[in-house]
């Protein structure tokens, strides 16, 4: 009887949770009203798409479906399904190439789009409605409920990229591919291939065979990237790895099914001694002994960003040799993909081989030239005629605009967003890539924890990225990326981890509107997505949850300010030899540190619970921290 009271008081309790169930995704859509009630997914569910053009992503959904329900749902061409996918035969104008709208409620799901791009952004956003257990590859047990919702969607730009350099260490096309699908998840459209560098030629040139059979390979080397032990003469050249044309045309299929395009890159005329081990008559010095670099210290950097080169990795500008190699590489690169920018690098190009050089200094007397740099200029409008023969635009790093380049060049700001300011008041579109918000190769947790690298980009900062600089007009901003530099990220599972949750971040920065961003909000919704990464086997860092530890010398004192990256993390910390835990001292505002030769450890707690890192900092350390 009692119980049977009670039930009533049950059943409200279980539809108030039902109703209130949030909705956590990423990137945040333009327009979202949840409503209440859900769709239940069944055996019996039916997927319809009204128009040919909509079978790729109906299957496609079907699939994502099936795998964790175990459902063998089979989509149809038909107008009223219970998971309905509708291209307009007018266009919605306000949906553009890759919006899409999705009504859920208790009878179905209807996503419609104007191109089946939206479609397949609607069914990313439609998987993300459903419980992290769709994410599994086999049959489990779920609640496999869609909330009713009301969403209409597009992106803020047009371009949303991310860059991976496979020449550091190569991914095989396996890895690529589940990268590809990963950021395709998550609305961006570019895959920007980093094919070419010092450390490794990636794709196969079938008139320049050498440039795969000795520019692919290195000397295997353990450690850190700059600190590694020069190849010896003779030693073996084992790891590495390259695409075969045929390789490139099945990732190229494969990232267009989702809505990905590549944009490969070729990194001239500096970033160039992969290409150079196999044709070292390309270069100023010519010389023969030119290995692909396993990473040794090859360079001194001066610490403003200008360096010296103690391996020559530049081309020759002046060798007519180099514009014919140029050619035949990217009438392939071409013909293997549609896009169509091509990016040719130009960033880091060092010159001091160019000054020395007899041809070099002749062609800039041909040319009326005084400073070496411009030959870069004239190099790089050399590559752009060649590229333009081709039916291909021009795209570079921000360095393309110091020795001239055309205006319908693109630029790709990475030092700052100033290259891209002048860029843009030049009237050059400009991708935005800005270290300081867009790089994912640099540490996101404290260094002491993360494996050190150059510098350091948290998440927060990552998302606080606005992309159109003041006083520039958005017109020229085509979009942004997070770029993925692979010094020190051998595999995978690590390039994941570097990779997000900054990529979460950035999808928001380059799809959401920016009046909607909000850091409180994204933190909840990215929590829900540690949990969707864990079941989808996808790797992340925790960064988040770590201590941000300051230091500064005030008056001779060593003083401690803490802070944390999200909101209702407790910090505790200790200076006597102990392990820091809930008891110890809780950080509230800037501390005086103990003189002597003491140790900071730093833990955070949330609700009574311990999360994230230990971090751990000697006196030295602390002071070293203080002068930064
Ligand atoms: C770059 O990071 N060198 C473009």
């Amino acid at each position: 009887m009692k119980k049977l009271l009670f039930l009533p008081l049950v059943l409200a309790l279980a539809a108030a949770t039902a109703q209130n169930t949030p909705i956590h995704l990423i990137p945040q859509p333009v327009e979202i009203q949840q409503l209440t009630g859900s769709f239940a997914l069944t055996k019996a569910t039916t997927i319809g798409f009204d128009n040919p053009a909509g079978q790729t992503v109906a299957d496609m959904l079907a699939q994502k479906l099936n795998a964790p329900t175990g459902f063998a749902l089979k989509p149809q061409r038909a107008l009223k399904s219970s998971i309905q996918l509708n291209l307009n035969s007018t266009p919605n104008e306000k949906l553009g190439k890759e919006g899409y709208t999705l009504d859920a409620g208790p009878k179905g799901v209807v996503l419609t789009a104007n191109q089946p791009a939206g479609l397949f952004y609607g069914m990313q956003t439609l998987l993300q409605l459903l419980p992290k257990e769709i994410e599994s590859k086999t049959p489990v047990q779920a609640n496999w409920s869609i909330p009713a919702v009301k969403i209409t969607d597009y992106p803020r730009f047009g371009w949303r990229g991310i860059m991976l350099d496979v020449s550091r260490h190569f991914f095989s096309k396996e890895d690529v591919k589940k990268y590809i699908d990963e950021i395709a998840r998550l609305k961006y459209n570019t895959f920007h291939w980093h094919l070419t560098d010092d450390n490794g030629w990636r794709i196969e040139i079938k008139s320049l065979p050498k440039l795969t059979s000795v520019g692919a390979w290195r000397v295997a080397r353990a450690g850190r990237f700059g600190e590694r032990a020069d190849p010896k003469p003779g030693e073996p050249t084992t790891y590495g790895g390259f695409y075969t044309h045929d390789d490139i045309r099945e990732v190229v299929r494969y990232a267009q099914e989702r809505n990905v395009t590549i944009v490969p890159e070729i990194d001239v005329p500096g970033h160039s001694m992969a290409a150079l081990a196999a044709y070292p008559e390309l270069s100023c010095t010519k010389n023969p002994d030119t290995k692909v670099n396993p990473g040794t210290h090859f360079a001194d950097w001066y610490g403003n960003g200008t360096f010296k080169m103690n391996i020559e990795n530049t081309l020759n500008p002046s060798d007519e040799k180099v514009y014919e190699f140029l050619d035949k590489v990217f009438t392939e690169v071409a013909a293997l993909f549609p896009n169509p920018y091509i990016h040719v690098g130009g960033d880091e190009c060092y010159k001091g081989y160019w000054k020395e050089d007899p041809g070099c200094q002749a062609l800039m007397k041909k040319l009326n030239i005084r400073h070496v740099e411009d030959l870069q200029g004239y190099f790089m409008n050399r590559v752009e005629g060649i590229l333009k023969a081709k039916g291909k635009k021009l795209l570079g790093w921000d360095e393309i605009l110091e020795g001239g380049i055309s205006p319908e060049a693109t630029v790709m700001s990475w030092r700052g967003t100033k290259g891209g300011i002048e860029a843009a008041q030049m009237g050059h579109d400009v991708v935005m890539t800005p270290t300081t918000f867009a790089y994912l190769d640099y540490t996101q947790g404290d260094p002491t924890v993360d494996p050190p690298i150059y510098a350091h980009l948290r998440c927060k900062k990552s998302y606080s990225f606005e992309p159109v600089p003041d006083g520039v007009d958005p017109k020229y901003i085509l979009g942004g990326q997070g770029n993925l530099w692979t010094e020190q990220v051998p595999t995978l599972r690590y390039a994941e981890y570097m990779t997000y949750p900054r990529a979460w971040a950035l999808s928001e920065v380059y799809w959401s509107p920016k009046e909607k961003k909000n850091w409180e909000d994204f933190v909840q919704r990215m929590e829900t997505h540690f949990a969707r990464a864990d079941a989808a086997g996808i790797n992340y860092s925790r960064a988040i949850y770590d201590a941000i530890v300051r230091t500064s010398m005030k008056d001779g004192k060593l003083w401690l300010e803490m802070e944390a990256e999200v909101p209702g993390l407790d910090i505790y910390y200790s200076t006597d030899e102990t392990m820091p835990d809930d008891h110890s001292a809780k950080y509230s505002a800037p501390v005086e540190l103990p003189e002597g030769p003491i140790t900071l450890r730093v833990v955070t707690y949330r609700n009574g619970k311990p999360i994230g890192h230990l971090i751990t900092l000697s006196r030295e350390q602390l002071e070293q921290r203080a002068g930064r």
